[in-house]
């Protein structure tokens, strides 16, 4: 296939919920993501030409890509849908992963309509586009992917509804592991298996959690991180979807990461740590245990991404 004229833009890989913000709270890894080629097309209107890296899984059809719904959104907000345009994807990390691939792509998508067209908008105003994008993947309405992968850092969303979100401050020198295990989780299946409800005590020891995670931010308290890395609602729920998922928090904790616990809807799991030394082991203690067990995994070892989507 013939190259084209024109840019190239990247989204990266994020991390969602972080244990205590189920929907409202995610961080952007270093390395893996989704790049977008995008230029003039032959005909009018938007066009996926190719998906590179995803084994003919993912669709190329505008309505169904979630690079293709956020750049088309954002193409009809601007009223540019008949411009000819062409897009060529290009993914560098798995896919339903719970690594927010689909996020990436959508992120990706309209960011790299909004660079070709000189930037119309700045990067916080593209999120609703990269919402609607990102609803094409699971049907649900939550910005701890996208938020993240566009902006950079760690990122809490006050309401998804109103688009409202709070970039949060990095302590120097954490990082996160992301370990990949290969066995399949669908978003859709983790999500449905979540109960509708929780008990005032869960309530309040969660929310004790959440605001303690954003204070140990703000402190660089990495003991009050530790203290309040705990999902005591979600995770207990979804860690039957992942084989000797408490054998492996019990490692990696064993060997000093701050916390531990499922990356966004699953299969993937992170931990943070309080530098690289410790990541690289957590990571290497948890790639040995799936392997006695049977089980292939990727691992990341990553400061936080700060910038998000970028121009390459
Ligand atoms: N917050 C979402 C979930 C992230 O846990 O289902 C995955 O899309």
């Amino acid at each position: 296939m013939s190259d084209f004229v024109g840019l190239k833009v990247f989204a990266p890989a994020t991390v969602a919920n972080v244990a205590v913000g189920y929907d409202i709270l995610g961080f952007a890894i270093e390395g893996p993501g989704d790049e977008i080629k995008i230029g003039y097309g032959k005909n009018p209107g938007l066009k996926i030409r190719a998906i590179h890296g995803a084994k003919n899984k993912l669709p190329k059809s505008i309505e169904k890509n979630t690079a293709g719904v956020a750049a088309q959104a954002l193409l009809k907000y601007l009223g540019k849908e008949e411009m000819p345009i062409e897009m060529d994807i290009y993914k560098k990390m798995p896919f339903a992963s719970g690594m927010g691939s689909s996020a990436a792509s959508a992120v990706a998508g309209a960011f790299a309509v909004n660079e070709f067209l000189g930037c119309p908008l700045n990067k916080k105003e593209l999120l609703p586009f990269v919402l609607k994008g990102e609803q094409v993947a699971d049907g649900a309405y939550h910005a701890d992917n996208v938020a993240p992968s566009l902006m950079g850092g760690i990122v809490l969303i006050r309401n998804n509804q109103e688009h409202d979100i709070i970039n949060l401050p990095v302590p120097n020198g954490i990082y996160a592991v992301v370990i990949h295990p290969e066995i399949s989780v669908l978003t859709s299946e983790s999500r449905s298996i979540l109960s509708d409800t929780i008990t005032m005590d869960q309530m309040i020891e969660q929310s004790g959690n959440l605001a303690a995670f954003v204070a140990s931010l703000y402190r660089s308290d990495l003991e009050l991180m530790k203290r309040s890395l705990k999902d005591i609602i979600v995770e207990p729920q979804r860690a039957k979807l992942i084989p000797h998922f408490y054998d492996l928090k019990d490692i990696a904790l064993k060997n000093e990461a701050l916390g531990f616990s499922i990356s966004g809807a699953g299969p993937s799991l992170f931990a943070l740590c309080q530098n690289s030394l410790i990541a690289e082991n957590v990571a290497t203690k948890i790639c040995e245990h799936l392997i006695s067990k049977g089980i292939e995994s990727q691992s990341y070892i990553s400061e936080i991404n700060k910038e998000g989507a970028i121009k390459l």
